[in-house]
């Protein structure tokens, strides 16, 4: 098994809003199971690939779906030439090399596939292979990750207590002007000054939360719209593909955000 190819060599750039680096490093010493709560695209993924290059462990990532199925997770028997042959899962495979397994938005998953996590998140560190008849008793450097977006959630598409109170969790959010402006300047190497104009729409689209927009714009996004700037596509023109289109097809709504663009450009 190639756990070579789950290192991260570059340190990848992660600028910090708190201690959650700190906060991180503690648990991670105690193997303790972390959640990364906060909404979408505001740098779980990036500081999860950081912490990963910090520590010096692999990283394995899966996207959580509702389809997934707890063999996606562990690992399944294969018929090849030679007859069935059982393949370790994404999880399987962390849980033997002691890599960090980031479950990517496990409520997604069906919930008899959240409870194979259970033995593997207490004290037992242990992962039963049911189908291969085998107990994986977890490396001592494995330790499970999952993202949540809080506020996604309906009634029965939300963890049971039983599994969010095996870990323990970090909140992020959108960071504050100066930091999320730098990270936008950084990432689509423009000047500070417009990456703080693209950080002020942002703030007018957050406003919009809950009067029309789901969620305003993200970090994610604004690196869109700064990246197609500095590919020379004009600003009106790269915020309305990068900051509005993509989050409504309300008119009144679009009229909107391109008043926040407008007014913030000025
Ligand atoms: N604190 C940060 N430091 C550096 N880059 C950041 C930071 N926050 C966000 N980014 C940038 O924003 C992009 C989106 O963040 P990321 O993919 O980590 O979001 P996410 O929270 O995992 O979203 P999702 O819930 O949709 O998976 C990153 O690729 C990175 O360029
Ligand atoms: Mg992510």
């Amino acid at each position: 098994m190639d756990i070579d190819g789950y290192r991260i060599s570059e340190q990848p750039y992660y600028l910090a809003s708190g201690n959650e680096v700190a906060l991180y490093e503690a648990a991670y010493a105690d193997r303790m199971p972390m959640m990364l709560k906060g909404p979408t695209g505001c740098g779980k993924t990036r500081f999860i690939e950081h912490m990963a290059w910090k520590l010096q462990r692999p990283l394995i990532t899966v996207a959580c779906h509702e389809d997934m199925t707890a063999s996606d997770l562990v690992g399944r028997y294969l018929l090849d030439e030679t007859g069935t042959v059982w393949h370790d899962g994404p999880l399987t495979i962390a849980v033997r090399c002691g890599a960090i397994c980031y479950l990517d938005e496990i409520v997604e998953a069906r919930q008899d596939t959240t409870v194979v996590i259970h033995p593997l998140t207490d004290e037992r560190r242990l992962l039963p292979l049911e189908k291969k008849n085998e107990l994986v008793r977890a490396h001592p450097d494995f330790q499970l990750v999952i993202s949540y977006n809080p506020g996604y959630q309906s009634a029965i598409k939300d963890l049971k207590e039983s599994t969010k109170q095996r870990f323990g969790a970090i909140d992020f959010d959108y960071p504050e002007k100066p930091l999320e402006a730098a990270i936008v300047a950084h990432e689509a190497k423009i000047d500070t000054a417009l990456a703080e104009s693209l950080v002020d729409i942002a703030a007018r689209s957050r406003n919009l939360r809950g009067s029309g927009l789901d969620e305003g714009a993200s970090t994610r996004m604004l690196i869109y719209a700064a990246r197609l700037i500095s590919r020379g596509i004009p600003i009106l023109e790269a915020c309305e593909v990068a900051l509005i289109t993509p989050v409504t097809d309300d008119a009144d709504i679009r009229d909107a955000l391109r008043s926040a663009v407008a007014a913030c450009l000025q």
